[in-house]
């Protein structure tokens, strides 16, 4: 077996002339949650698509759960479970016929269709529900009985194409718990996402994916380490002495930086707590006020940013 749940090497898609994938790189430990973070375009949903075997791919090498997209399309689809970024439920039926039929059309026996159901519905709280037609439900318990039914076969490896987007905060919450009790049970998750706190949250590692390529990918940590260090931020009250506060920080002069309208002087520092502690006894020895002294970290919005504009600039 090998050790990867998801391999992809070189992967390239073309529409007419727009390369939708464009060498893309992807490889996804067994039993763990990979995300794929880009925005409108990036590529994500054509990644999904083409591991899912849905779609194929003009060149590269792409493997899930040890078979060739290519060669092993049956084996594939066997191990595999989609939830697609537009859900595919009957509106008409309730949330436990719907998992009966999807357990139905994957070959379950009727008992088993029906067992599984239940087992589902339980583990999503939609047991209370499951009589209730689809059209009554909420955003986030669609969204739940979708991630229920792309479970109904047992996968090994489950696609999850933007589980969240148009949820409220709420849902989307009850989603991630929904996603994280996967994980447990050995099952690797590929989730594609627009939003950095997603991939954040719930991913092991992440793939920043940009015009069908990957830009960067780590853990979340090391994607925010990536970016630079943390930094100290000082908002002086007395905007005549802004420079001279600039002075004191403990880094070189030219690190620091001046936004002269929120009268705040900041900089990137290698030891948090020592430039923390640096920069209180150097304002206070100088007399400075300060009016809020804080240590920060990095945001995975800044981290994305400033990849995906790195990225531009490479290709302009
Ligand atoms: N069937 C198609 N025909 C032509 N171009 C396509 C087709 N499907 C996708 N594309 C193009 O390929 C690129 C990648 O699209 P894809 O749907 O994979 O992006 P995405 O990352 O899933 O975006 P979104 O966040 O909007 O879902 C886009 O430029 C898109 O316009
Ligand atoms: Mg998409």
């Amino acid at each position: 077996m090998p050790s990867e749940a998801v391999l992809v090497e070189g992967a390239r898609k073309r529409y007419g002339d727009k390369d939708a994938l464009d060498g893309l790189d992807l490889a996804i430990g067994r039993g763990t949650v990979h995300g794929l973070l880009g925005p409108n375009g990036a590529g994500k949903t054509t990644t999904v698509r083409i591991l899912a075997t849905l779609l194929r791919h003009d060149e590269g090498l792409v493997r899930v759960a040890g078979h060739d997209v290519r060669t092993g399309a049956r084996e594939v689809r066997r191990r595999i479970g989609l939830l697609g970024q537009h859900a595919a439920l009957d509106e008409e039926l309730g949330g436990r016929q719907n998992l009966e039929m999807f357990g139905r059309l994957h070959h379950l026996g009727a008992r088993r269709a029906g067992t599984r159901a239940d087992e589902l519905l339980e583990r999503f709280g939609l047991a209370d529900t499951g009589r209730k037609p689809v059209r009554h439900y909420s955003g986030g318990m669609r969204r739940r009985l979708d991630l229920a039914a792309s479970l109904i076969t047992e996968p090994e490896v489950l696609f999850l194409d933007e589980p969240t987007t148009g949820l409220d905060p709420r849902a989307r919450g009850e989603v991630w718990e929904a996603v994280r009790s996967l994980v447990g049970g050995g099952v690797t998750v590929l989730l594609t996402t627009q939003y950095l706190e997603e991939a954040d949250r719930l991913a092991d590692r992440i793939s920043v994916v940009d015009r069908g390529r990957v830009v960067a990918d780590g853990t979340p940590d090391q994607l925010k380490a990536r970016v630079g260090a943390d930094r100290v931020d000082v908002v002086v009250r007395d905007a005549t002495r802004l420079d001279e506060a600039a002075g004191l920080l403990p880094v070189a002069r030219a690190e620091v930086t001046v936004d002269v309208d929120r009268r705040r002087v900041g900089a990137p520092v290698a030891d948090r707590m020592a430039a923390l502690a640096e920069t209180v006894r150097a304002l206070g020895a100088a007399g400075i006020e300060a009016e809020d002294i804080a240590l920060r970290r990095p945001t995975l919005d800044e981290v994305f940013l400033r990849l995906t504009a790195d990225e531009k600039e490479a290709a302009a």
